[in-house]
């Protein structure tokens, strides 16, 4: 039996990283797979690699930070498929720099990205959430949004306040008795173009407890059980999957 059989998924930022492990291991659990990015090159090679390029997958040229572009994609998707199932706010980006060294307009895009994109996801799908037998939303924080790193001010505040905002939805949605549950997911250290060249550093790899960086389909896998039926008596919760970073 797949796990996520008949599902309709909307992963962002999924062209590259976890966003595509996610999809990859969507897609072989029977989840019917919404591949959404900025960078639109990327996503039609990822679209055609996992989905062979035709239905019933689809890709979405995405911008999460844009309003519009968000209440298209939703209206396309009502149009094709009626409702959605799960939603992966995935997209991110790090803009590393010190309070000092950091202009205003980038400490704005860091929140814009890694921020604004999980209330624009969550307000636009809800409602086509709440049309699911059981909604599920994933908001990909991070253990930056539990302990502070110094030169990531604003991708921690992102991601801080990405860790409260599900909380927030998970009681409205609980209020609301739309069935829709809200996580997130608190990903360590994981080799991806994000996290960049792991041999620069080791110094951050001495002391993840388990030795070694993570694999993004090792996120991967605590999103399916999230967006699985499995959870099904869980929001509002975290999910921490960092090789025991924040255990020390
Ligand atoms: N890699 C890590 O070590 C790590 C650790 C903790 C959390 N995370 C989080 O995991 C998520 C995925 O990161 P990743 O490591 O796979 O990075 P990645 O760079 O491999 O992938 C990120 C994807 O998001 C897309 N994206 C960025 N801005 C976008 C926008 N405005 N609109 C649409 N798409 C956009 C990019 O094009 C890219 O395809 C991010 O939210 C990141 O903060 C990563």
């Amino acid at each position: 039996m797949q796990r996520l059989a008949g599902k309709i998924a909307l992963i962002t930022g999924a062209a590259s990283g976890i966003g595509y492990a996610t999809a990859e291991r969507f897609i072989a659990e029977g989840a019917i797979v919404i591949l959404a990015d900025r960078a639109t090159e990327r996503l039609e090679a990822a679209y055609a690699k996992l989905c062979g390029g035709s239905g019933p997958h689809c890709a979405a040229f995405l911008d999460v930070i844009l309003e519009e572009a968000w209440i298209r994609t939703i209206t396309e998707i009502d149009a094709t498929y009626g409702h959605l199932d799960v939603l992966v706010n995935n997209a991110g980006c790090g803009l590393p720099g010190s309070i000092a060294d950091t202009p205003f307009q980038r400490w704005r895009e860091g929140i814009a990205v890694n921020l604004d994109s999980v209330f624009l996801g969550t307000k636009y799908c809800l409602p086509l959430l709440a049309r699911s037998r059981g909604g599920s939303i994933i908001n990909i924080s991070s253990i930056i949004g539990l302990v502070a790193l110094a030169n990531a001010g604003s991708y921690s505040a992102a991601k801080a306040g990405v860790r409260l905002f599900t909380k927030v939805t998970a009681l409205e949605c609980a209020a609301a008795r739309n069935g829709v549950r809200a996580n997130s997911v608190h990903p360590g250290q994981v080799q991806t173009p994000l996290f960049g060249d792991p041999a620069a550093a080791r110094e951050l790899l001495s002391r993840i407890p388990i030795g070694r960086i993570g694999q993004p389909g090792e996120i991967a896998e605590a999103v399916v059980f999230l967006g699985s039926d499995e959870s099904s008596f869980m929001t509002g919760s975290e999910v921490i999957v960092d090789g025991g970073y924040t255990a020390q």
